[in-house]
């Protein structure tokens, strides 16, 4: 396998970080070690892009033929196949975590103490205590852990972000959340996919992450979850269809629809706000990049919409504009676009959608260390055997 990068020597500068000497030399460069390479291989593509600003190292595949092939793309970088000779070799600012769920707390955790920040791919860990820990344990080691949230920075998305903060969208009605995907026999080849020991979940947790978050980021926290999920398209321990309605705490409420078996893909975010609809396009795995529809009540708000992002400026997206933002994050210490925080908050909604799903239970956040579903998602006959249904009551938030 073999793969050309496109080197962009100048994007969008508005996008690079404040410190010029940052930008213009290689001081503060960030060394990278990657492991897993198949979508670890679009982690090296991107850090590629921003020669500036990161220096992959070195790259690491328990299969050597797959760590070759993407070490060969980045001009002949180290490569091996053992994550603790990537650690034991040294010279790493930061590790970028591209291995199946079932690996990241672990690897992280030995990420943290060999004094590495991280940025991990999506889902971060299986549990909030999985996170709290590693919370404090990135803490103690001055270390940060960045989470892989690459949609948020969709231009369709941001505008309505801004549009939400400027006041113009008003108090939030309704938000309809759709993931029409499609997964065959042939995606789940690959061994961790198929059980809840390797993925730690199904649909809610690994592929309709980002479309929750996105619903998240832009309308807060949760307050309250209702469930139902259930294994239907494919032969697999973990559901691949959901619903879910969902009351966020500024008493709007939500729709989550989740489907590994839709013949036409789609995702579809529907925002409805007391002044205006946001629709994003329905790209499946590009829903928040332009073009969005923003339609506004009156000719008045339709105005202030135009004048809000009269001076909108399109800039990187997807991975380009996450690591951009992990750069800030780590090396200039600003709070970041896609923070820990927010992993925190989309592990904590997906053990809400969960435990709801298992127990035919509403569920209310903040989830407490106290809930059964503090300490991770299990299935749902585990749930109902290990007595963790029925437990709702005073173990939640106000
Ligand atoms: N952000 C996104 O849009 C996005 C898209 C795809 C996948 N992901 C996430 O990325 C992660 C990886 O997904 P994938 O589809 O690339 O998985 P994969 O199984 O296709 O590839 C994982 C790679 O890691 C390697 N590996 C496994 N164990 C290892 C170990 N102990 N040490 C070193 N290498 C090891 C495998 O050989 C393989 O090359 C998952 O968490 C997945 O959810 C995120």
């Amino acid at each position: 396998m073999c793969f050309i990068i496109h080197v962009t020597q100048d994007p969008n500068p508005t996008f690079f970080p404040k410190n010029n000497e940052a930008f213009h030399g290689t001081a503060r460069r960030l060394r990278v070690g990657i492991v897993g390479c198949r979508i670890g291989h679009r982690h090296a593509l991107a850090f590629a892009r921003l020669p500036a600003l990161f220096e992959v190292k070195a790259v690491c595949d328990i299969d050597a033929d797959r760590a070759r092939a993407v070490a060969d793309g980045l001009g002949g970088v180290d490569w091996m196949q053992s994550y603790d000779e990537l650690l034991g070799r040294g010279g790493l600012d930061l590790v970028s975590i591209c291995t199946p769920p079932y690996l990241h707390f672990k690897q992280i955790s030995q990420a943290l103490q060999a004094g590495c920040h991280v940025i991990c791919e999506k889902p971060l860990v299986g549990s909030l205590r999985e996170l709290d820990q590693l919370a404090t344990l990135g803490a103690n080691n001055h270390a940060r852990i960045v989470p892989v949230f690459q949609m948020r920075f969709g231009g369709g998305l941001q505008k309505l972000k801004r549009l939400v903060e400027d006041g113009v969208a008003g108090r939030s009605y309704l938000a309809t959340i759709e993931t029409a995907w499609r997964r065959t026999e042939e995606y789940y080849e690959v061994p961790w996919r198929r059980t809840w020991k390797g993925s730690l979940g199904g649909c809610l947790l690994g592929h309709a992450v980002h479309a929750h978050d996105m619903l998240t980021y832009i309308n807060g926290p949760v307050a309250r979850v209702r469930a139902i999920a259930k294994t239907l398209v494919n032969p697999v321990e973990t559901e691949d269809c959901a619903t879910a309605s969902l009351e966020m705490s500024d008493g709007s409420l939500a729709s989550l629809s989740v489907t590994l078996g839709s013949v036409v893909e789609l995702s579809r975010l529907r925002f409805c706000y007391e002044n205006l609809v946001a629709e994003s396009n329905l790209a499946p795995y590009d829903c928040s990049s332009d073009p969005w529809k923003f339609v506004g009540a009156s000719a008045e708000i339709e105005k202030q919409i135009r004048e809000t992002l009269l001076d909108w400026k399109s800039g990187p997206e997807g991975y380009d504009a996450q690591f951009l933002d992990a750069y800030r994050v780590i090396r200039e210490g600003e709070q970041g676009v896609a923070r820990l925080s927010d992993a925190r908050a989309s592990i904590e909604l997906a053990s809400a959608l969960y435990h709801s799903a298992q127990c035919d239970e509403t569920v209310y956040l903040p989830i407490r260390p106290e809930h059964p579903a503090y300490s991770g998602f299990h299935s749902a006959e585990n749930r109902v055997l290990g007595g963790a249904c029925g437990t709702t009551d005073g173990a939640h938030g106000s």
